[in-house]
């Protein structure tokens, strides 16, 4: 017998007594699980790396010539364009379950900012209405969630009044899930009534933004680019102009920034060229022999390293509404509690299960002209991933403060090294803005300087 029909057979019998796991096995996509278990399982291919790369080519932080000066001009005025009439949205991928950070509650509201604790939702909030009164345009927003997190998620936003956007421009979804299975292919129960359930990754975020309607929103309102970025990065450019001309301009299906690499082997992905398509080659994958190539200059090759912002096409989103084109499942091996045989909760101490997950990084090679635009990463990347250490609420809490320090230096005024600085997103959304702004009403000689016109009645 087939693992499918195996499965079918265990579950028709587990479930004679539970209408909740009845429901489950009977919402169960079981050519999707076969697909998955196929590609993870029993034809697992021994690499996931493309039959030819070399590094790809990117487009610097600051242009390296006049033609690119033109360019950059260009597609900044381009993309201002297009922002003000309203063809822009912002899309945050929320679903994920965040176990490195181990916080209780959907990430977004962690209270991430250094001096008023403002949660990341609350920064990406302020920083999507700094830019929409700047630009005199409404900008919605849409967040994916898991089924795990969607509701705790809608109460947060509305307990805080949608943080002033309003809820008719916010757009909450649930991702799709897929079931653990052990090494074997066999489905496993986390409880008698429940099969063990999860997110099926981020790159289920463009089937789910099909299938909730919000694409439909989408190209009701106008919009054609859609600005990705995950939940956990407060520093992150939303809404950047020069991004999104460059995109458009070059008629790019999916476009991502990168950021140079600390060191050949930087747990990012690495961006590769296969000719005229970009992939990204996860760190892991990466052979060593390649992460150490040089260049000439004495710069590693491999260096374009994924801070995971895209923007893609809508157009090019809704290519996967069929079902046609599909993104590639990956195994990742995980600790699944489970009922055993004699249906005994399990509590495994190594892993013994397989989680089958998509990312959203494997529709780059699908993707007509992309392109890729350097981030400086102290002004646009500190992401909350980990308890302690790297990437860690606190280095991500320094990095805030010494880049609000930065962009007060930038525009003339003179900042204590020791002093703790949180600018509003709201107020000054970029760097830019602070130059000629009046700050006389904020004592810049204080050891604790928070600049900002409040947007919360509560504040
Ligand atoms: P991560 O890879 O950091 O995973 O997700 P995670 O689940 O948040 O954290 P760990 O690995 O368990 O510690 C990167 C981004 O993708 C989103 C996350 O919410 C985050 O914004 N994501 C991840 C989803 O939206 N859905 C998923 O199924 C997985």
């Amino acid at each position: 017998m087939d693992i499918i029909e195996k499965n079918k057979t265990r579950m028709a019998h587990l479930s004679e007594n539970s209408a909740e796991l009845s429901k489950q096995i009977e919402a169960l996509d079981w050519n999707e699980l076969k697909s998955a278990l196929n590609e993870c399982i029993f034809q697992k291919e021994e690499t996931n790396l493309p039959a030819e790369y070399c590094p790809a080519s990117y487009f610097p932080l600051t242009p390296e010539s006049t033609e690119q000066k033109t360019l950059y001009d260009k597609a900044f005025k381009h993309g201002e364009v297009l922002i003000r009439s309203g063809k822009t949205a912002a899309f945050t991928v929320a679903g994920g379950q965040g176990t490195r950070l181990g916080y209780d509650g959907p990430k977004g509201t962690l209270p991430v900012s250094p001096i008023k604790k403002k949660t990341l939702f609350q920064l990406f909030a302020e920083q999507i209405l700094g830019m929409s009164k700047q630009y005199e345009v409404t900008i919605p927003w849409y967040i994916m969630c898991s089924p795990l997190n969607l509701e705790a998620t809608t109460i947060h936003f509305e307990e805080n009044n949608y943080y002033g956007l309003g809820k008719e421009n916010l757009n909450f979804f649930a991702q799709g899930v897929m079931p653990a299975t052990d090494f074997d292919g066999n489905l496993l129960l986390a409880s008698q009534d429940n099969l063990a359930l999860s997110p099926n990754g981020h790159g289920g975020s463009l089937k789910a933004l099909i299938d909730s309607g919000s694409i439909t929103d989408m190209a009701q309102r106008g919009v054609e680019h859609v600005s990705y970025f995950q939940v956990d990065n407060p520093l992150v450019s939303i809404i950047n102009p020069l991004f999104i001309g460059l995109h458009d301009l070059q008629t790019s299906d999916m476009s991502s920034r990168s950021l140079t690499k600390t060191g050949p082997f930087e747990k990012l992905g690495n961006f590769v060229s296969t000719g005229d398509r970009i992939s990204i080659i996860e760190y892991s994958d990466l052979p060593e022999k390649k992460a150490l190539e040089k260049e000439e200059d004495g710069r590693i090759k491999y260096r374009a390293g994924s801070p995971a912002i895209h923007i893609l096409r809508r157009d090019f989103i809704e290519q996967f509404a069929s079902g046609e084109i599909k993104l590639p499942y990956h195994r990742a091996e995980k600790k699944v509690a489970h009922l055993n045989k004699n249906g005994d909760l399990v509590t495994p101490e190594k892993p013994n299960a397989v989680k089958f997950e998509t990312f959203v990084f494997d529709a780059l090679p699908l993707a007509k002209n992309p392109l890729i635009l350097e981030a400086d990463r102290l002004e646009e990347f500190s992401p909350v991933k980990n308890k302690t250490g790297i990437d860690s609420l606190e280095s991500s809490r320094s990095d805030q403060s010494k880049r609000a320090r930065r962009w007060l230096k930038k525009a003339g005024y003179s900042v204590n090294e020791e002093s703790i600085v949180e600018i509003s997103p709201s107020t000054f959304p970029s760097a830019h803005d602070l130059q000629g702004a009046d700050l006389q009403q904020y004592d810049l000689d204080s050891k604790i300087i928070y600049l900002g016109d409040e947007i919360r009645a509560d504040e």
